[in-house]
C-alpha cells in the first residue's frame, strides 16, 4: 500500500469524529482527501472554518459552505495532518506553509483530530526540517536566533505564505523538549509562528498502515 492510500484510509476515518457543526480543516494532501469524504456528508453539517486558501477553494469546489473564524466561534473539531508526530502527539507541521492559520485554527477548537500515513510517528521530532513562519525585513535575524538553537535554518525561497510572509526551514533539530523549543522559537523577534504544535499538540492521531486504521492516543 502506497502512503497516498494510507493518508486516504485515515481521511476517511476522521469522518466518525464529525458530528454535524462547523468543522476546521487543515491543509495537505491527506486533508484533500478528507475534504472529499467531508463532501459526502455535507448536508450534516453547518459549514467550516478553513486554514488556507488551498483548502478554502477545494471546499468550495464541492459546495461545502466556508465560514470566517471570527463568525463561527469555538469549534468542536479540527481536522488536519503533520509532517511528524511523537507519542505525545505534538506535532511538526508546515511542510505545506499554511502553519499559522492552522495553529489559530487548532487553538480555537475543542478536538484536533490529527491524520496521517503511518511513517509520520516518530519517536522524536526533528528529522522533518521545521518550518517558521517570519515577518520578511525579519529574516536574517530569526535565521542566526535559530542557529543559537542549534539548527540550520534554510529560506524557503520563492514561496509567500497566505499571510504574505517568508519561510524558513530548520535542519538538523533534534525536539527532545518541544513545549519548550516551542516557546523559544516564539520568543524570537520577527517570527509569526513555528510549525511547532506542542503546547497545543493533537488530541487524537489516525494514522493509515499497511494494517488498517491505528488510533494512537498522547502517552
Ligand atoms: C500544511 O502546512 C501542513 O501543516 C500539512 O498539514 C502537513 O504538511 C501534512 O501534509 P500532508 O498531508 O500533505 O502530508
Amino acid at each position: 500500500m502506497n502512503a497516498d492510500e494510507m493518508k486516504k484510509m485515515a481521511a476517511e476515518a476522521a469522518l466518525e469524529y464529525v458530528d454535524g457543526g462547523i468543522v476546521g480543516v487543515g491543509t495537505g494532501s491527506t486533508v484533500n482527501h478528507f475534504i472529499d469524504y467531508l463532501a459526502t456528508i455535507k448536508h450534516k453539517i453547518d459549514g467550516a472554518v478553513s486554514s488556507s486558501e488551498v483548502s478554502t477553494e477545494r471546499m468550495k469546489g464541492h459546495g461545502i459552505p466556508v465560514m470566517d473564524l471570527n463568525a463561527a466561534g469555538e469549534l468542536d473539531i479540527y481536522v488536519d495532518g503533520a509532517d511528524e508526530s511523537d507519542h505525545n502527539l505534538a506535532l511538526i507541521k508546515g511542510g505545506g506553509g499554511a502553519l499559522t492559520r492552522e495553529k489559530i485554527v487548532a487553538g480555537a477548537s475543542r478536538k484536533f483530530v490529527c491524520i496521517a500515513d503511518g511513517t509520520k510517528l516518530v519517536d522524536i521530532l526533528g528529522k522533518f526540517p521545521l518550518p517558521v513562519e517570519v515577518i520578511p525585513m525579519a529574516r536574517s535575524h530569526v535565521a542566526r536566533q535559530l542557529v543559537k538553537l542549534g539548527g540550520t535554518p534554510v529560506w524557503r525561497e520563492d514561496f509567500i505564505t497566505d499571510n504574505g510572509n517568508v519561510i524558513l526551514d530548520v535542519h538538523n533539530l533534534e525536539i527532545m523538549k518541544p513545549i519548550e523549543m516551542e516557546n523559544r522559537i516564539n520568543a524570537i523577534a520577527g517570527v509569526v509562528t513555528t510549525g511547532l504544535f506542542a503546547m497545543r499538540g493533537a488530541d487524537v492521531l489516525i494514522l493509515g498502515t499497511g494494517d488498517g486504521v491505528k488510533t494512537v492516543l498522547p502517552k
